[in-house]
This record gives structure tokens, C-alpha cells and sequence, in this order.
């Protein structure tokens, strides 16, 4: 995830700069850059992969006296992580940097374009700093100039931008996108992203609120609501742990990661949906020119993911679709042919198992589609065509919010290929298009749904083993919540197709066999349910997860009622997520590091 930091006053603005990005490093990032403003003239400096490439290149550079500064670490959803494509970018006397995603860039690109105007990144941010330079030709101050320019952008965004007609100001906006202002007695201000640059230097901190933009100088602080009125900053004490401050207050970053999913989600559909279809720009509309198959391949929780893509692209896009474990895949002489996409899923893009299957798909001529979390990585650069899942880092060991984006993306890719394929009416399509709208409103973590299951989380803390059980695409989202339970916990747990568990499993069932049901209302919920009630009847214990009451259930938690199984399926993973996590708590396990386990195994 982008981090932005910001800086006026009379310090070492370099150093500051820099050592700010570096408190955001944890972020994760692929570029990096800072623009200072100083007696009139800007200094720009850009560096692709970590900080110390910055720190190489700006070595014999020197801030002494006051100036105003930004400086930005980029994680790459719009165009590689390059050094053209790192913030902050400049027009002809003005830098931007930005985080988020601006909606209407392409079409404000294009009349900039039309205009004349010469860009030198991918994107979308620069447009805002060309848009502001066109507005200042004709506004009375820079201010006017930068308040219209935040009124004609769509999408979500924190933005800070310095330009030399106002040398000692920096303008702010937020939109969407986290940001803070510190101030200190010594009449500097401080920007940021999230707490921890503000850390050491700041007492009180203002955090803005959606829609506030102004601006700051040494001695004043302009904020104004989106309604275009003027507010106080309201401040609040900085908290002074690190730690913490980067958990944004979280126990843990998997529980952080498991709040951050709403807002993730909404950026891996920004853009991406339109009125009544899936707009995919990064891929070449004949992507999917003769083929007849899909053959998805991966590893651990994005094997998952891509199982749960086989019920999709079957039920709406009507295609063939088949599933491959990687390491499975690699030794057993498949047989490829050529009509076949193959696509491989990976939230680092490293794991050694799938992008080896990648190879030898590209050697037997496949086309190669890899749906991934971090741009440039080996799989990106591999494959023929790539979809980001724009989730951010995650550092939880035990994936969530990659998870998450992952299936968000296959559903997307369910409609896109729906309508080149025209398998299901445009009707359906538009109706689904509206509801996956609705996934970043399913996937917010109620307090009250958090306390429940973290008071319940007590009574499975032992026992045998747990059956995580669910029927169709519920099974893929059941394998994953026993994973997540496994992974942390270190229980034993399996997930299961639910009309499968009389073929085996069931011998098993008694009081200290727990059996986490998933029973969506919206898809085979009489099915489910008689499953469900062949294990009560054996004693196992139930803990069933549905939106409808369920008596024969020991523990029942309640999701909302949804209008689609797909939106119950984003519930109810939130559910199992938060019950792994709570157990693994109760246990006194290391959420984040889990034993034994690696986030990236680039080994074999
Ligand atoms: C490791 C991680 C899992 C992950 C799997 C695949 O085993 O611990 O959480 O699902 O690798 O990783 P990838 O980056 O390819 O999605």
C-alpha cells in the first residue's frame, strides 16, 4: 500500500522525508520518491525498490533552512513500478504525490492530452497535478485553482501537493484514503499517511475526515469540509507506541488485515466496474480468442481462491474449467493443449510451485494469465497478461484480505468473460455487477458480530478435530476457513463438501468433533441443512454460521440477510476469519508468525 509523508519548516527536510518513508516501509512498496521545495527551487528525486536506493541518490543533497516537502513510497496498481511511474510527479512547477485511486483519470487525461499537455507517467495520479496547473492559468490563487481540482476528481485519494506560485504552503485533500496533520510548537507541520512518521515529532495529530481538503503554512491551517465550509482542526493526542500505531491500534496485522478488507475490496473494483459490465483495461480483448478451457493452478489459500473461480466460470462465464495444486501439477506429465488459458493465482507472485507450472504452460505455447498481489514479481513479469488484486502488503502469515481480493477478481472475471462469451443474459450480468458493488459493505466487521464470536471462540479451544462444511463454492471458502483455523491455531481441522461427510467422515462425529457449518440461504440451503442435521443427530457439535435460525445448532452465528450466496459467501468469510483468529488469541499463539509456516516459499 502507497504511504505519503509530508513536511514544512525550518528542519532537515530531506532527513525527515526519508526517515518518514521509512517508518511506512512495513507498507510494503516497489518505488519511492521526494520532491522539496526550497528558496524557490524544487528538488525531485525517484528510486526504484527499497529506500536505501533513495538514500544512495539523494546522499549529496542538503536541506537547511525552511521548506515545504512531500515524499511517497508506491506500490504499483496503475503501470510498473518504475521510476516514471513513482511519485511525486511533476507538472511545470508543481509536485503531487498520491494514494488511492482517481476514477475519471482516463478521461481527464484525454483532455489534457487534447490540450497539449505532454505525460510522462501511466498513472492516474499525474493528471492531478496537470489539472491543478491548467485550473491556476485561470483561478485568482493556487487554492482556487487546487479546490477545483479536487472537485472534479472521482475515486478515493489523500493528496498533497506543493507548487512553486505558493512556495512556503502545501495543499492537502483526502477522499477515501487515510491522512493526518501534526503539529508541534515549533510552528512545523507534518503529513502522513498513517501515525507512525508523525511519532517523535508530533504531540497532536488532526485526523481528516472524507471530503476535507486545505491548506497549511508555517503559521496557518486551512481546512474546509466538502461542502466548501471552513472547520477547526480537531486534535488528539499521538499515540507514542510504533508498534502499535503501524497495527493502526490492532492486536495483530492479521486482524488489521481482516478490517482492511472493505476498503481493499473497493480498490480492486475501482475502475473496474462500470454501469452494466467489468471493464478490465489490462487485459487484450482477445485474450480469451480460442480458447475453450481454463485451467487455474495454485498453492495454499489461493488454491482456494481459484476453486471457488471453477464454480463461478462455469455457472456464468460457461466455460470448462479445471484446478490444478501446483506441486501436484509440476510432476505429473498434464496434458496442455492449446485452446487452454492457464492461469495461475499467487498473492506474492514468488511461490516457487505455481510459477514453475507457469513455465511449463509458456513452454507448451498456453496462454498465460496470472492473477497476483505484487507487480513485478516473477509471475507478473512471466505471464502474458495480469490482473493486480490491488489488496496491499499483507503481513499476517495466514492470508485474508489477499484472499479476498482474489475471489472479488474471479467474480469479476466471471461477468467479463460472461458477456464476451454472451452465456448469460446482459440482464444477469448487470444485476450481478450491482451486487458486487455491495461486497464492500458485506465484509465490514460489526463490533457487536466481533464480541460474539470472540465470546464463543472459548468453547473450541480442544476437542478432536473441526470440520469446516459447505456445499458448492461454500466448500472452497470452507477448505479456507479450516486452513486459517489450522494455520494459527494449531488445531487440527479440515474443511469438506457437506453431502460428502456420510461417506466417512461422520464415523468421527461425537460431542468433541466440532462441525463449523456454513449454510448460505441463497444456495442449496434445504441440502446443506439435512447434512447438517445428520451430524447433530450423531452429537458431533455444531456451530452453524447462517442468516436463518437453526435450532439443531449448539452455537449459531447470525450473518445479515444477504440478496445473493455470493454476498453470504463474503459474510460468512469474515466469520471464519475472525473465529480463527479469536481461538488462535485464547491459545496464546503468534497470529502473525505462525510456526512453521512462510508467507512466500520460493523453495520447492
Ligand atoms: C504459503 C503461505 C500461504 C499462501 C501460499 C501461496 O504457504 O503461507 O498463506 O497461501 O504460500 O502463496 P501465494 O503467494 O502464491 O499466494
Amino acid at each position: 500500500m502507497c504511504g505519503i509523508v509530508g513536511y514544512l519548516g525550518e528542519k532537515n527536510s530531506k532527513k525527515i522525508l526519508l526517515d518518514g518513508l521509512k517508518e511506512l516501509e512495513y507498507r510494503g512498496y516497489d518505488s519511492a520518491g521526494i520532491a522539496v521545495l526550497q528558496n524557490g527551487e524544487f528538488s525531485n528525486y525517484k528510486a526504484v525498490g527499497k529506500l536505501v536506493n533513495l538514500e544512495e541518490k539523494t546522499k549529496n543533497y542538503e536541506t537547511k533552512g525552511f521548506a515545504v516537502g512531500i515524499g511517497h513510497t508506491r506500490w504499483a496498481t496503475h503501470g510498473k513500478p518504475t521510476e516514471l511511474n513513482a511519485h511525486p510527479h511533476l507538472g511545470e512547477s508543481s509536485y503531487v504525490v498520491h494514494n488511492g485511486i482517481i476514477e475519471n483519470y482516463a478521461e481527464l487525461k484525454k483532455e489534457l492530452i487534447n490540450n497539449g499537455t505532454v505525460f510522462l507517467s501511466q498513472t492516474d495520479t499525474e493528471v492531478i497535478v496537470h489539472q491543478f496547473e491548467k485550473n491556476l492559468q485561470t483561478a485568482q490563487t493556487a487554492f482556487d485553482a487546487f479546490s477545483q481540482t479536487i472537485s472534479e476528481l472521482d475515486g478515493a485519494y489523500a493528496v498533497l501537493l506543493v507548487t512553486a506560485s505558493e512556495p512556503d504552503t502545501i495543499f492537502f485533500a483526502k477522499h477515501g484514503s487515510p491522512m493526518l496533520v501534526g503539529v508541534n510548537d515549533e510552528n512545523e507541520k507534518y503529513f502522513a499517511s498513517s501515525d507512525t512518521p508523525l511519532i517523535g515529532h508530533c504531540t497532536n495529530v488532526n485526523y481528516f475526515e472524507d471530503g476535507d481538503f486545505g491548506y497549511v503554512t508555517s503559521d496557518e491551517m486551512m481546512i474546509m469540509a466538502q461542502d466548501g465550509t471552513k472547520k477547526e482542526a480537531i486534535f488528539s493526542k499521538l499515540t507514542q507506541n510504533k508498534l502499535s500505531a503501524q497495527k493502526d491500534g490492532y492486536r495483530f496485522f492479521m486482524e488489521k488485515e481482516i478490517y482492511e478488507q472493505s476498503d481493499v475490496i473497493a480498490d480492486t473494483l475501482m475502475g473496474r466496474v462500470g454501469d452494466e459490465e467489468i471493464i478490465f483495461d489490462e487485459l487484450d480483448s482477445n485474450l480469451f480468442d480460442g480458447i475453450n478451457e481454463i485451467k487455474l493452478c495454485a498453492c495454499g489459500t489461493s488454491y482456494h481462491a481459484a476453486m471457488s473461480a471453477s464454480y463461478l466460470f462455469e455457472r456464468y462465464s460457461k466455460i470448462k474449467t479445471s484446478l490444478e495444486i501446483a506441486s501436484e501439477f509440476r510432476y505429473r506429465s498434464p496434458i496442455m493443449s492449446k485452446d487452454t488459458l492457464f492461469v495461475v493465482i499467487s498473492q506474492s507472485g514468488e511461490t516457487a510451485d505455481t510459477l514453475e507450472t507457469l513455465k511449463m504452460a509458456k513452454n507448451a505455447g498456453l496462454k498465460t494469465l496470472v492473477i497476483c498481489n505484487v507487480d513485478n514479481s516473477s509471475m507478473v513479469r512471466l505471464a502474458d497478461a495480469c490482473i493486480l488484486t490491488r489488496a496491499g502488503i499483507e503481513k499476517g502469515v495466514a492470508s485474508t484480505k489477499a484472499f479476498a481480493t482474489q475471489v472479488t477478481v474471479f467474480w469479476m472475471m466471471s461477468l467479463y468473460i460472461a458477456k464476451l462469451r454472451k452465456s448469460i443474459s446482459d440482464a444477469d450480468i448487470s444485476k450481478q455487477v450491482s451486487l458486487l458493488r455491495e461486497i464492500p459493505t458485506h465484509v465490514k466487521v460489526s463490533d457487536e458480530m466481533h464480541e460474539r464470536i470472540k465470546r464463543l471462540s472459548k468453547r473450541y479451544l480442544h476437542g478432536h478435530g473441526f470440520f469446516f462444511i459447505g456445499r458448492d463454492i461454500f466448500y472452497p471458502l470452507a477448505l479456507e476457513g479450516a486452513l486459517k483455523l489450522k494455520e494459527i491455531s494449531y488445531l487440527h481441522a479440515e474443511g469438506y463438501p457437506s453431502g460428502e461427510m456420510k461417506h466417512g467422515p461422520i464415523a468421527l462425529a461425537d460431542p468433541e468433533l466440532f462441525t463449523i457449518a456454513l449454510l448460505p440461504e441463497h444456495l442449496h440451503y434445504e441440502k446443506s441443512k439435512s447434512n447438517v442435521e445428520e451430524l447433530s443427530a450423531r452429537d458431533s457439535t455444531i456451530c452453524a454460521i447462517s442468516s436463518r435460525e437453526f435450532d439443531k445448532a449448539d452455537d449459531f452465528i447470525k450473518i445479515p440477510t444477504c440478496k445473493d450466496y455470493m454476498l453470504e459467501f463474503f459474510e460468512m468469510m469474515i466469520v471464519v476469519q475472525i473465529l480463527s483468529l479469536e481461538i488462535s488469541i485464547r491459545l496464546g499463539n503468534d497470529v502473525d508468525m505462525p510456526r512453521n509456516l512462510a508467507k512466500s516459499v520460493t523453495v520447492e
